[in-house]
């Protein structure tokens, strides 16, 4: 499968002929001003919470697409009165077996509205079986002793995590989240898009140097084959 980087949290994952989706949030970012959101392809869109650096093009996307949108309760809700009615609604904790895979809801610690105030109820990750890998997008977080679950359930081949700080985890305490969830690998994400979240990259792979994983570092547009 392939993973596709389209800056701040927005991935996509190729499997299977499938396009899944993650957090759609490109027009708004003057990083990703090589990606036309117009033309993003997705069969699948999963969204971890409702802030619009995760939520800007969801609507508009999921319109033109016609793609699945997984996503808590409350942004089911709320999406189905913008009229978008092809949502799968989850909670935290709830799994189900779509049609590229497994998809676990997760718990994350942050908060969650849109940009017209209503909540979005909680915020959530995603774990994900996909063609024989597990792979846990952890949405917007703080470093939670609930990864250490995560890591002792499952064998996670990728994690993609936050590392911006401010809003979520740092880089340090990813790495020390990469070790919760026994992974080697970790993709950053939810870095240098605003002021806030702007980071030393050599210093966000220092920290992952005791940690046993390494950091992966994505261009915008760049794909990985995993
Ligand atoms: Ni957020
Ligand atoms: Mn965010």
């Amino acid at each position: 499968m392939k993973i596709k980087y389209l800056g701040h949290s927005c991935f996509t994952i190729e499997t299977q002929g499938y396009t899944l989706l993650f957090d759609p949030f490109i027009s708004g970012n003057p990083l990703s001003s090589e990606i036309d959101a117009a033309l993003v392809q997705a069969d699948f869109i999963l969204v971890s919470h409702a802030h619009e650096d995760h939520t800007a093009d969801l609507v508009s996307i999921a319109k033109r697409t016609g793609a699945v949108v997984i996503a808590i309760w409350e942004i089911h809700a709320w999406l189905q009165k913008q009229g978008i009615s092809n949502t799968h609604p989850m909670n935290i904790g709830g799994k189900r077996t779509f049609d590229f895979g497994k998809v676990t809801m997760t718990y994350a610690m942050h908060s969650s509205s849109f940009a017209d105030g209503t909540y979005g109820g909680v915020a959530a990750g995603f774990l994900l079986a996909i063609e024989g890998k597990i792979i846990y997008y952890s949405g917007d977080t703080a470093l939670t002793q609930e990864m250490k679950l995560l890591g002792e359930r499952s064998t996670i081949d990728w994690a993609i995590l936050p590392i911006g700080g401010n809003f979520t985890m740092d880089a340090v305490d990813a790495a020390e989240a990469a070790s919760f969830l026994r992974t080697k690998n970790v993709i950053g994400m939810h870095f240098n898009t605003f002021g806030y979240i702007v980071i030393d990259e050599i210093e966000a792979k220092t920290a992952f140097d005791n940690s046993g994983a390494s950091l992966t570092l994505m261009n915008i547009g760049e794909e990985i084959a995993i």
